[in-house]
C-alpha cells in the first residue's frame, strides 16, 4: 500500500519581531490582555520588499535540503495562502519561477487556515494514485499586509511567516495515516476579506472603508474554531485507528491558546504532548501548522516511528485534521 511520507521540512520568519508592548504603542491595547485572552506575546513581522511566495522560497529551500532531494525532482507545487502575492498567478507560480524549477503543474490553496493541510491532503491523493512523485506543499502568509491597524480586536492576533514539507511516496508503515476536513460556506461571512473580488471589486469606497482587510466576528468564530478543531482531531485519530493516547505530538493551528486548551482536554492529548509556539509566532494562518512541524522537527520533538496529530480550523469555514507517522 502506498502512503505519502513527509521528507522534508523547512520554514522561515521575517526577521522584525512586534512585541505587545510595542503594540501598545500603536493601538488601544495591553500586553495584559492579549496575553490572557489569546496566549500571544509576540509576532513577525515581513520587510516591505518580501512578498508571499518570498518566504515560501526561504522555507522551501529548506524543505529540499532537508528532503535531500534535487529541487528538479520536484513535480508538483501547492501553496496554501490568503495572502498570495497577486490575484493572479499563483503565489505556486511565483515559488516555481524563483525556485528556478521547470515548468510544473503548480497551484494555491485558499482555505484560510486550514491551506496547509487541505494542501497536504491534496498531495496525498496526487501521491497515492501515483500522479506526483515529489510535492512541495507550502503554507504561506503575510497577514500584515491584509490587516486593518484600526480594529484592536483582529490586528493584534496576526503575524506572517511561512513553512514548507516536501511529501514522496512510501510502501512502509509510515506516512499520512489518516485524513479528514470539512469546510462550511453557510459561515463564510464571521471571517473575510469583504473587498476586492467580483462580489466587491476595489473602489475608493473600499479603500476609505478598509474592506480590503480582514474581517472577523472573533466571538462567533471563537465558538465553532473550538467545536471544528476537537471534531478535526478526534476524527482524524479515529481513522487512524488512534486514540489521544497514542500520539507522541500534536500540532494544532495556533489561533487562541484557549482554543487549544479546549481541544487538548476533549482529545484527551496531554499537554506536554502539545506543541505551542503561539506565543513567539501568533497566527500565521495557513503558515502555522507547517513552521511548527519544522520547528518540532528540528528541535528533536518528532522522532521516527512517532505519530504527529495536526489539525487546523479557519474562514470559510474550513477544518482539517491530519495523522502522520515518522
Ligand atoms: C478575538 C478574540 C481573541 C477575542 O477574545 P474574547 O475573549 O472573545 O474578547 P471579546 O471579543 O469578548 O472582547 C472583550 C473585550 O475586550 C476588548 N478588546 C478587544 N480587542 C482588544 C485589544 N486588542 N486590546 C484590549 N481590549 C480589546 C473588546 O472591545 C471587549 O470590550 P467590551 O467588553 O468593553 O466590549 C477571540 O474571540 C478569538 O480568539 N476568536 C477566534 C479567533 C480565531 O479562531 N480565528 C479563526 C482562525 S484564524
Amino acid at each position: 500500500m502506498i502512503r505519502s511520507e513527509i521528507l522534508g521540512t523547512g520554514s522561515y520568519l521575517p526577521e522584525k519581531v512586534v512585541t505587545n508592548k510595542d503594540w501598545e504603542k500603536m493601538v488601544d491595547t495591553s500586553d495584559e490582555w492579549i496575553t490572557t485572552r489569546t496566549g500571544i506575546k509576540e509576532r513577525h513581522f515581513a520587510a516591505e520588499n518580501e512578498a508571499t511566495s518570498d518566504l515560501v522560497v526561504e522555507a522551501s529551500k529548506k524543505a529540499i535540503e532537508d528532503a535531500k532531494i534535487n529541487k528538479e525532482d520536484i513535480d508538483l507545487i501547492i501553496v496554501g495562502t490568503i495572502s498570495s502575492d497577486n490575484a493572479y498567478p499563483s503565489t505556486a507560480n511565483w515559488v516555481q519561477k524563483k525556485l528556478g524549477i521547470k515548468p510544473i503543474p503548480s497551484f494555491d490553496i485558499s482555505a484560510a487556515c486550514s491551506g496547509f493541510l487541505y494542501g497536504l491532503i491534496v498531495a496525498d491523493s496526487f501521491i497515492k494514485i501515483g500522479a506526483a512523485k515529489k510535492v512541495l506543499v507550502a503554507g504561506a502568509e503575510i497577514m500584515t499586509r491584509i490587516m486593518n491597524w484600526e480594529d484592536r480586536n483582529t490586528c493584534v492576533l496576526f503575524g506572517d511567516g511561512a513553512g514548507a514539507v516536501v511529501l514522496g511516496p512510501t510502501d512502509e508503515d509510515k506516512g499520512i495515516l489518516s485524513t479528514y476536513w470539512g469546510a462550511d460556506g453557510n459561515l463564510g461571512d464571521l471571517l473575510k476579506q469583504p473587498a476586492g473580488g467580483s462580489a466587491m471589486p476595489a473602489t475608493h469606497e473600499t479603500v476609505d472603508k478598509k474592506l480590503h482587510a480582514v474581517y472577523m466576528e472573533g466571538n462567533k468564530v471563537f465558538k465553532h474554531a473550538v467545536l471544528r478543531m476537537q471534531e478535526a482531531a478526534i476524527k482524524a485519530l479515529e481513522l487512524a485507528n488512534l486514540t489521544g493516547n497514542d500520539v507522541d505530538l500534536y500540532i494544532p493551528h495556533q489561533a487562541n491558546i484557549r482554543i487549544i486548551e479546549a481541544t487538548i482536554e476533549r482529545a484527551k492529548i496531554p499537554l506536554e504532548k502539545t506543541f505551542i509556539n503561539i506565543d513567539k509566532i501568533a497566527n500565521i494562518s495557513a503558515a502555522t501548522i507547517p513552521i511548527g512541524l519544522d520547528q518540532a522537527k528540528k528541535t528533536g520533538r518528532i522522532k521516527p516511528g512517532d505519530n504527529v496529530l495536526m489539525s487546523a480550523f479557519g474562514g470559510g469555514l474550513t477544518w482539517a485534521g491530519i495523522v502522520v507517522r515518522f
